[in-house]
């Protein structure tokens, strides 16, 4: 199978890549192919004639995104548009990966969203992300969306953040009241692997590892599997300002997905995995 991954450096496209790498990948860097450029989006793809186009490319600085409105919708609303076309007139399958930042994240925790929950994204990211979304939906018909959340893998990531503050700080203060489903970039690939392989209906779907949790209890989770005694204390968001405003409940159903006979492992087994590789490479 010939695979277009775009954005082929960011953290889960790293993941993507090892995941699908029995296919003939064409990993294109913004360098290479900006999704933004709609004449070059038409040519490259026209060239290589893919099976599947796989959007990895995104603006996923939450915060920054707040200041430069015009740029993120460029990148997550009309860079998707450019694919969705080009994978229609070629006969591609688009796959694109979205967020949970497109629900309003206000509902009682109880409760978690399913795909077709009214979206209601509180800031620059989640409404250009939704944007997105939409234009897929628009122009062509062969698409998966995966609405993933609270992403780490290869590099900088919050598993990472909070166990080097460990080693400069004796107590850390993290947010309590944010609730929602770490996601291992590995496991995410793997979700999206097993969809293209069963050939699962189209459609948008969440994706994120089982179970949900907070940043405050995640954090008391790295720390007590790493063995770490560093004190987590924890705070509000109200105490913890931050430019762009995050979903309190940010709990995705998975139903959909499980349906369809896809394996999803829990975040905590993802941690574990994850740490695993991280010790081994002696990070
Ligand atoms: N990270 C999370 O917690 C999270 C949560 C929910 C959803 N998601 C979604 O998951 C997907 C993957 O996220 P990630 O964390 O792997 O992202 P990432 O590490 O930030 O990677 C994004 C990549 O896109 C590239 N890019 C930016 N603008 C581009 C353009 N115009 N054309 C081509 N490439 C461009 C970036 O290149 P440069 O670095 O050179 O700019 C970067 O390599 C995104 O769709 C994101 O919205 C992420």
């Amino acid at each position: 199978m010939k695979i277009l991954i775009t954005g082929a450096n960011g953290m889960l496209a790293n993941a993507v890549k090892e995941e699908l790498k029995g296919n003939e990948l064409i990993c294109t860097d913004v360098a290479q192919l900006d999704i933004t450029d709609e004449d070059a989006v038409n040519k490259y793809v026209g060239e290589v004639k893919p099976d599947y186009i796989i959007n990895c490319a995104a603006y996923t600085a939450v915060d920054k995104a707040e200041e430069n409105e015009q740029l993120v919708y460029k990148i997550n609303a009309i860079g998707p548009k450019n694919l969705a076309v080009a994978a229609k007139t070629n006969d591609a399958v688009l796959v694109h990966i979205s967020t949970d930042y497109v629900f309003g994240g206000e509902r009682d925790v109880a409760e978690d969203y399913s795909e077709d929950d009214e979206k209601n994204p509180q800031a620059v990211y989640g409404t250009t992300k939704l944007a997105g979304e939409k234009f897929i939906e628009e122009n062509c018909e062969k698409y998966y969306i995966f609405r993933t959340a609270w992403l780490y893998g290869e590099g900088h990531n919050f598993v990472r953040t909070m166990i080097n503050l460990s080693k400069e700080h004796d107590e850390v203060r993290v947010v309590n009241d944010q609730h929602g489903s770490p996601t291992y970039a590995v496991d995410l690939a793997s979700i999206i692997h097993q969809a293209m392989e069963k050939q699962i209906p189209f459609g948008i779907y969440n994706s994120t590892n089982m179970g949900y949790t907070t940043w405050y209890e995640f954090t008391k989770l790295i720390y007590s599997l790493e063995n770490i005694n560093c004190k987590v204390i924890p705070v509000t968001s109200e105490e913890f300002k931050s430019p762009a405003k995050r979903p309190k409940n940010s709990q995705m159903s998975k139903d959909k997905l499980l349906k369809y006979g896809i394996v999803i492992p829990t975040y905590e087994d993802a941690l574990k995995r994850y740490l695993a590789t991280e010790n081994e490479k002696g990070i």
